[in-house]
């Protein structure tokens, strides 16, 4: 087979090293891809939201599947282009993309379905959520733009001042563009956070290995929302009976609701979910892969991709069980200096090939290119994500911070506390 993978993050990264294990791959493209994809694909210089470009392509090349990694092409109907143009993709169409693509969407999707999830109300005018605003008497609260906002769309807002401050930086000055036409106010959950990423065919859905993320930029939990700055799977906090509860009243429900909806969903589901002395409760919901989730879960994952991809597509999930190792995977982003603010690119990356050949520690790049004299530099705001495996959690973390020794670039950032919760559980 011939595969396209569209994106050219760390985890479409990880996505070409799990497909490229498959035995029916003959060949991976990835547009635009990036360094360290290159090693294992043809990277072709396409963005992702050049549907025409990808689908001319995709029937040029006679690719036999594609596989979309990131939400900005999903959620713009990435997969009815190929759909029509008769190529196999691997995804949600548009009308089920909208789980990610709209958290107003998602919360009455949730509400009409019972699925446990925070307290909220939808604001279409920031007047209205000033008014809203000043009869709260519980903080902090969260403010969260509708729409796609890389990730740093959420606001978590101590006390009435910094509310509607908020409010006013996403509706009115519109820091997140057009994803701040509408505005969530949602109830604020305490609890542990976990991750889990699930394969969906439209009716039945399978779900991978849990996986717990690093939101903040600093230790500790401090500083800015980022994309991610590391991930630990599986998470020790996602027990058996978290999982039971899980299946039965916040994944199947949320598979079914979607076909209720006339809306299908194929492809993956991510549950953000928030482990609360109530129980278990849906933060967000996301259409695709978690990055740096898959930096942890796919290098566990045993089953050959290329199946589990098909099976999706077919609507034959149902006949094809799912395997991860029994083992653990902890993953460390190297970010550039500044990050998530303002951060230098081209720095010269050195230290790579020390990560060649390895089954146990990878270097999956993220933001990273090859500059004119073919050195690879950082070309983003998160760098490289350096995974290990291990027996165990603290094997696995031990042999990750161990492995980020082997690279190095000017401004090089890092939390030193992936995973510090195992040591709690
Ligand atoms: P989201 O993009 O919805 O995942 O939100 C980003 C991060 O904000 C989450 O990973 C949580 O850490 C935090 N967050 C979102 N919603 C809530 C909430 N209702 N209560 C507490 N924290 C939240
Ligand atoms: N790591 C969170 C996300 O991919 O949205």
């Amino acid at each position: 087979m011939k595969v396209l993978i569209v994106g050219g993050g760390g985890r479409e990264h990880a996505i070409a090293a799990s497909l490229k294990k498959s035995s029916k791959v003959e060949k991976l493209y990835c547009a635009p891809g990036n360094a360290g994809i290159s090693e294992i694909a043809e990277c072709v210089p396409i963005g992702p939201m050049e549907f025409d470009a990808l689908v001319s392509f995709a029937k040029e090349k006679e690719i036999d599947l594609t596989v979309v990694g990131m939400d900005d092409p999903l959620v713009g109907g990435i997969v009815d282009k190929f759909e029509e143009a008769g190529i196999r993709v691997f995804g949600p169409r548009k009308n089920a993309a909208i789980l990610e693509g709209s958290k107003a969407f998602s919360k009455e999707l949730m509400k009409k379905y019972s699925i446990p999830t925070a307290g909220y109300e939808t604001f279409d005018s920031a007047e209205a959520a000033r008014e809203y605003i000043a009869g709260l008497t519980e903080y902090p609260v969260v403010l969260k733009a509708d729409g796609l906002a890389l990730g740093k769309g959420v606001l978590i807002c101590e006390n009435r001042e910094q509310a509607l401050a908020g409010i006013s930086q996403i509706m009115e000055e519109k820091k997140f563009g057009d994803a701040g036409n509408r505005l969530v106010v949602e109830e604020f959950l305490r609890g542990r956070e976990v991750s889990v990423l699930s394969f969906v065919d439209g009716r039945t859905i399978r779900t991978m290995t849990s996986a717990q993320d690093h939101k903040r930029a600093l230790d500790g939990d401090r500083g800015l929302n980022t994309g991610g700055m590391g991930t630990f799977s599986p998470s020790p906090f996602y027990t058996k009976e978290v999982d039971e509860f899980c299946q039965k009243n916040i994944f199947q429900p949320t598979v079914d609701a979607m076909r209720s909806e006339g809306r299908e969903f194929k492809g993956v589901i991510f549950f953000g979910l928030m482990l609360t002395d109530k129980g278990p409760r849906v933060l967000e919901y996301n259409a695709r892969f978690g990055d740096p989730e898959a930096q942890v879960v796919l290098p566990r994952l045993e089953t050959d991709l290329v199946d589990v991809m098909n099976a999706c597509i077919d609507g034959t999930l149902d006949r094809l069980p799912l395997q991860f190792a029994d083992n653990a995977a902890v993953c460390v982003v190297l970010a550039s200096g500044g990050y998530p603010e303002h951060y230098e690119k081209g720095r010269v990356i050195e230290g790579l090939s020390a990560f060649e050949g390895k089954n146990d520690i990878f270097c999956f790049h993220a933001g990273t290119k090859k500059d004119e004299s073919g050195r690879v530099v950082t070309n983003g705001g998160r760098v490289l994500g350096v995974t290990a495996l291990g027996a165990t959690l603290k094997e696995a973390r031990a042999a990750a911070y161990e492995a980020t020794k082997l690279v190095s670039f000017d401004g090089m950032m890092m939390r030193h506390d992936i995973g510090r919760a195992i040591d709690e559980a």
